[in-house]
């Protein structure tokens, strides 16, 4: 049985993350999503939202489950009993960043080995932070993100807005 995370914030989940799972789900016999609940960052939708757009465009996808996580992701997919690590490279300045975490991964766990793909050219430029910042200012996001999370982005920057003005 080859198991394989992947793992991210997805705060949201982009058309970039989609093609990987599609992607790496076809190479495996289960993919699990991992939600990084990272309480040192102030992500724009709680752990829960992120799981929840998730598991909303991955549905029709049935090797594919979504779960959060929180701490070390060697400690999460050897919990899973996950061998692969997968993540995605869009650009030369992904490398460095991605280069040392698989490699501190595989001193932590060397029985989990991280693969990469890379970015379908259409998605490259694609990050969910630019995603946010275009939708702070009102642009269209919907070439940007699954049809499903266009809206709750809008939303939840409507309301973080108005908690700003309030405060
Ligand atoms: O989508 P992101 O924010 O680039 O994903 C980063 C993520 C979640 C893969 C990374 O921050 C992570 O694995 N965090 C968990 C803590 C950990 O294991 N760090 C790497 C070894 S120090």
């Amino acid at each position: 049985m080859k198991r394989a995370v992947y793992p991210g914030s997805f705060d949201p989940v982009t058309l970039g993350h989609l093609d990987i799972i599609k992607r790496s789900a076809k190479i495996v016999d289960e993919l699990i999503v991992g939600v990084l609940n990272n309480k040192s960052k102030t992500p724009l939708f709680p752990v829960e939202n992120r799981v929840k757009m998730l598991e909303e465009v991955v549905k029709d996808i049935p090797n594919v489950k979504v779960m959060s996580f929180d701490g070390l992701l060697v400690d999460f997919a050897k919990k899973l009993d996950a061998q692969i690590i997968v993540r995605g490279l869009r650009a030369v300045t992904d490398f460095e960043y991605e280069l040392q975490m698989s490699q501190t991964n595989l001193v932590l766990n060397k029985d989990v080995d991280t693969i990469f793909f890379n970015t379908s050219l259409e998605y490259s430029y694609l990050s969910s932070s630019t995603v946010k910042e275009a939708a702070f200012y009102g642009a269209d996001i919907s070439g940007f993100v699954p049809e499903s999370v266009v809206n709750q982005v809008y939303d939840k920057i409507k309301e973080k807005k108005k908690e700003k003005r309030n405060e």
